[in-house]
């Protein structure tokens, strides 16, 4: 199994990393363009190898994508993060030149991979990986719901003052403070509804923390995020490379579920060796299915400053 990661900034490299440690890649690629920068990233990975005990071989290119031929999964973070007071919106003009490009030469040199887009405005960088890259829709995958999905669940465990293990739930919609839907009604503690557990105006506080849970860290940290962001790529890395089937919401295009044409935007999805195996559709209360038609306009805006 071969992945190749582009962009060797914090969260390519962080995503390196956790592949790297769940030990179920034989080959990851880091590229970059900056001379010498991915090949510093992976011998320092590769250094902590016998340390972590891992064998996965991670190697380090500057913008060579012969040696990225062949891959079975690409993921690309490659392109500028927000700074802190900005929209993931605002990054769109660079952006997506830098996403079309990367994305065609990663196609020319794999034809038959999957593609996981981490770039932002994500959800937006995978309509344009969709519209530009000739690969089927099950084969483009925007990786965003995982990592909301993660903040949303530390944000419940900490209202709830329980383990995180204890917890789970589910983020749709789009990748942005605005769009994020998190689906409080569906969450549980051990299976239990938290609506038995936390009042109304905690829970709203709990959703509210999530929706800006990468403005937050971006405001502390000078620069987006990277922990989470890498840890939630390895995820779906790991369930496309092991055919786990495992359900994460993602970024996925549309055709008729949840009412929806033409976009892609944050759903459950099953992924499986062949990438996204089925979209699930839940079935969502009047108010839910309102934000998600909200959350779509305002995918849909930012979608039309695309140009092609
Ligand atoms: C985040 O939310 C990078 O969009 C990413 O942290």
């Amino acid at each position: 199994m071969k992945i190749t990661i582009v962009g060797a900034g914090a969260v390519g490299a962080s995503c390196a990393e956790y592949i790297a440690i769940k030990d179920f890649a034989s080959e990851v690629v880091i590229l970059d363009i900056k001379e010498g920068f991915a090949e510093g990233k992976a011998m320092d990975l590769m250094q902590t190898a016998s340390l972590n005990g891992f064998d996965t071989k991670i190697v380090g290119v500057t913008n060579d994508y012969s040696k990225t031929a062949g891959s079975d999964i690409v993921v690309i973070t490659s392109g500028i993060p927000r700074k802190p007071g900005m929209t993931r919106e605002e990054l769109i003009g660079i952006n997506a030149g830098i996403v079309k490009s990367v994305s065609s030469s990663l196609v020319e040199h794999s034809p038959n991979t999957i593609i996981i887009v981490v770039s932002n405005p994500m959800d937006t960088m995978t309509y344009l990986v969709h519209k530009t890259s000739g690969l089927p829709k099950h084969r483009i995958i925007g990786m965003g719901g995982a990592l909301d999905s993660a903040r949303f669940k530390y944000r419940l465990a900490e209202a709830l003052e329980a383990p995180i293990s204890d917890v789970d739930g589910m983020v749709i919609g789009g990748h942005s403070d605005t769009g994020m839907i998190p689906l409080t009604r569906m969450a549980t503690r051990n299976s239990i509804p938290v609506t038995e557990y936390i009042s109304e105006e905690r829970l709203n506080q709990v959703k509210e923390d999530t929706k800006v849970g990468g403005a937050t860290l971006t405001k502390l940290l000078g620069t987006s995020a990277w922990y989470a962001p890498g840890a939630a790529v390895s995820g779906l890395v790991q369930a496309i490379a092991c055919d786990q089937k495992k359900m994460f919401p993602c970024s996925v295009l549309l055709e008729g579920e949840y009412g929806l044409n033409d976009i892609c935007i944050g759903a459950p999805v099953i992924l499986g060796r062949n990438g996204i195996e089925k979209i699930v559709e839940l079935n969502l209360t009047d108010a839910e299915k309102d934000h998600m038609a909200n959350s779509a306009d305002g995918v849909r805006k930012t979608n039309g400053l695309l140009e092609f």
